[in-house]
């Protein structure tokens, strides 16, 4: 990767699935210009879900947030671009849909503070703990 350039962890959440969103949701990164460098439908395990969310699992959400995002396939991707992280970050929006700003992922297409339709990686220790864990053949 050229300077600049940064990889970040990328989930299209079950609801998004469920809801024939992908398409949508993947065209508004690909028109931005990034480059998706990696990308599969799988169901996460109970055990990559309590990895995944290492920082969440004492918060009272998390059960509920465990059994929603274990229930069905979800789309894992590794996205990269010139400052990818916070790029993707801006486009998705704040966590709850129903404050997010129009424009965004979340505010154009959520109305819920758990299925929000997109995970993205928070800073460049959080892309690299997670690219590992999704993509361990990408490090
Ligand atoms: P968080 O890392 O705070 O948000 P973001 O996804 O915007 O980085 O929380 C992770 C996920 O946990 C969030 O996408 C949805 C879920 N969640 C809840 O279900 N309830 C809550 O009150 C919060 C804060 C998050």
């Amino acid at each position: 990767m050229s300077v600049g350039v940064e990889r970040t962890l990328v989930l299209i959440k079950p609801d998004a699935v469920r809801r024939g969103l992908v398409g949508d949701i993947l065209a508004r990164w690909e028109r931005k210009g990034l480059t998706i460098e990696a990308m599969t439908l799988r169901t996460m395990s109970a055990e990559l879900a309590d990895q995944h969310y290492a920082d969440h699992v004492d918060r009272a959400f998390y059960p509920p947030l465990k059994e929603f995002m274990t229930s069905a396939p979800l789309v894992a991707l590794v996205i990269a671009g010139d400052q990818a992280i916070s790029v993707v970050r801006g486009m998705i929006g704040a966590t709850d849909g129903r404050a997010a700003a129009a424009g965004t992922i979340r505010g154009d297409l959520s109305l819920s503070n758990r299925e929000n339709l997109v995970h993205a990686s928070d800073s460049a220790a959080s892309a690299a703990r997670e690219v590992t864990l999704w993509f361990p053949e990408l490090t």
